[in-house]
């Protein structure tokens, strides 16, 4: 593997991202027993599936005790970002180029548009709203006039994503907007917005490592499931009702560039076929067992917090149906309900482990 980006600055790595649920922190938790259990005299595995992938960084980080890695993710702005960090080889992306291309967008004028009328003043300066507009428009021009590769015009709206999430009047889900915006950070001696929302966007390029013999995909998990073996799986399925359509709804939306129909306060789009059934408590359980009983695969590991909707003992009985089990737990601090509170507390998270029976 071969690392390509020099300038620190400029660039960004798939881990600064913040997204709930995120397993960043839980790397060494993860990587201790996942090893410990399945990776036999330092070989590595065929292949490792992260099915529920969210940012990618469990799956990038089990590239190296894996020939292979397969990441998922049910929306489509996941989808995007896990082509760049996993699928970029030489042949589909001209470095050099891309940072030409990222240089052009981040000089751009801006220009009044979809996200302008629809996001200024509101997630983003009405400013960088109108710079969104000028770039992503100049993105999808790029691949329109084959100025760029499929996977370049991949690596771009990831650069785009990233500049969005730091300019963002966010705590970083985008299921409200905060406050003040429009305002200076600080007013009388009190801290009012994010210094970062007032600064203009700034795309940076991707730290790509070049072994893009990985596959990515944009399914329901359950619908994969049914087309892949492994053997090593690994579910980090949501664990309340929180969908993440709605927490990252405008990236979504802005990555696809449909310009659906907006509505309500928090402008969201008509999202059904994006909902997860793990996030509803009537289908929890049934999804999780239909994922269990069409999983090909010698080993699963399975997170899921002590805050879960899927009950523990509907967890043990479907792991049990599949091999043996046993299970792990780690103190971890998460802040408030993820919702954006600043409180810390704990949660207990767990790791289910079944060694499937065959
Ligand atoms: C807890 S997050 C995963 C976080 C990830 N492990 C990380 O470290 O960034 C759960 C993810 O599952 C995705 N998801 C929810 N339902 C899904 C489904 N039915 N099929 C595929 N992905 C789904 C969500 O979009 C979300 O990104």
């Amino acid at each position: 593997m071969s690392q390509v980006i020099k300038n620190k600055d400029n660039k960004f790595d798939v881990n600064n991202r913040k997204y709930l649920g995120s397993k960043y922190k839980l790397l060494d938790f993860l990587e201790e027993k996942i090893t410990k259990n399945c990776n036999k005299n330092d070989k590595k595995f065929d292949c490792f599936v992260d099915i529920f992938s969210g940012t990618g960084v469990v799956a990038n980080h089990f590239r190296k005790f894996s020939k292979k890695v397969i990441a998922n993710d049910i929306l489509y702005s996941n989808f995007v970002i896990n082509k760049v960090f996993l699928n970029s080889t030489k042949k589909n992306v001209d470095l050099e180029k891309v940072e030409n291309k990222i240089k052009e967008l981040n000089n751009l004028k801006s220009t009044k548009g979809y996200c302008y009328k629809n996001f200024g003043n509101s997630y983003f300066t009405k400013e960088n709203a109108s710079y969104i507009d000028s770039i992503r428009e100049k993105i999808e021009y790029y691949k329109k006039t084959n100025k760029v590769t499929e996977q370049e015009y991949f690596v771009l709206l990831t650069s785009l994503m990233f500049a969005i999430d730091k300019i963002a009047n966010t705590v970083g889900q985008y299921d409200a907007f905060l406050k003040h915006i429009g305002k200076e950070s600080y007013s009388k001696g009190k801290h009012l917005i994010d210094n970062n929302v007032n600064k203009k966007i700034f795309l940076k390029i991707p730290i790509i490592y070049f072994d893009g013999i990985n596959e990515v995909y944009n399914k329901d998990a359950n619908e994969l499931i049914k087309e892949i073996k492994c053997n090593v799986l690994y579910l980090d399925p949501p664990y309340n009702s929180r969908q993440y359509v709605d927490c990252y709804h405008v990236l979504e939306n802005i990555i696809r560039w449909e310009k659906p129909k907006l509505y309500g306060k928090t402008k969201k789009f008509e999202r059904d076929n994006l909902k997860s059934k793990y996030c509803r408590k009537t289908h929890s359980v049934y999804a999780f067992e239909d994922l269990i009983n069409n999983a090909d695969c010698d080993h699963i590991f399975l997170s899921y917090n002590d805050e879960g909707i899927i009950p523990d003992n509907e967890i043990e009985r479907i792991l049990k149906s599949k091999g043996d089990l046993k299970i792990y737990s780690q103190d971890y601090n998460v802040f408030g309900n993820g919702a954006g509170s600043s409180k810390k507390r704990k949660v207990i998270e767990r790791l289910f482990y079944c060694k499937v029976k065959k």
